[in-house]
């Protein structure tokens, strides 16, 4: 089986390329990562890749258009298929998202699109939302914008601050990522305008209530 070969775009931890590589290390798995770019030389994600064997590079030119031109030649002479964008902090030139578009995906920690830009495990503590989550979508030009593929909903505890719900959304992020790139590479994504359709999915048949519901009528 040819596997999808996948960059990977990071400016950090690098914690979602782990999930993708961990995922990837099942031959049965239909992607690959060939390459991982980081803008940052910094970036802790980068020694996770050369654990795992992949090539790496460094690309942190201060330069918009110059940074995105060499990030296409680069992931074109490692035939990538797909381009997943994971905790990559940096906006990405116009040109680059067009010569990429629907082979481009990002993952952001809020269910998009409320919360777009930064911090958006904050805005969702703010904004007093009783459920938050993940989004794996194609990139269009604009902030966190783009047709969404998958998401998953983690709830919103009490006693939350930013650190353990952007925690508790971190840990659904590594499963969805894997799991929307392995879509992608199964060829089973359609892009209709700004939605996207899944071949042969299933929709979860579970009912979802507030958390905050079972508290309101433990007394009654
Ligand atoms: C993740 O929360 C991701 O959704 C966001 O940036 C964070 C990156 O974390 N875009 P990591 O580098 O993958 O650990």
């Amino acid at each position: 089986m040819a596997r999808l070969k996948v960059g990977v775009l990071i400016s950090g931890r690098g914690s979602n390329l782990q999930a993708l590589i961990d995922a990837a290390s099942d031959p049965a798995y239909p992607a690959e990562i060939v390459l991982l770019i980081s803008n940052r030389p910094e970036a802790p994600g980068i020694a996770r890749a050369a654990r795992a064997g992949i090539a790496h590079r460094t690309i942190a030119h201060p330069d918009r258009q110059v940074f995105a031109a060499d990030a296409d030649a680069a992931l074109r002479q490692s035939g990538a298929e797909l381009v997943a964008l994971a905790g990559f902090m940096r906006i990405l030139d116009t040109t680059f998202v067009d010569t990429w578009r629907d082979r481009l995906v990002n993952i952001h920690p809020a269910l998009l699109p409320a919360f777009p830009g930064l911090h958006p495990q904050r805005q969702a503590l703010a904004a007093g939302v009783r459920f938050s989550g993940c989004t794996v979508h194609f990139v269009r030009p604009e902030i966190d914008t783009g047709p969404i593929i998958a998401q998953a909903v983690v709830p919103v505890q009490a006693e939350d601050d930013e650190a353990r719900l952007s925690a508790r959304i971190l840990a659904a992020e590594h499963l969805l990522y894997p799991m929307a790139v392995r879509l992608f590479a199964e060829g089973r994504l359609r892009i209709h305008g700004n939605t996207v359709t899944i071949e042969g999915a299933i929709a979860p048949d579970i009912a979802v209530f507030n958390p905050s519901q079972a508290l309101a009528s433990a007394g009654s």
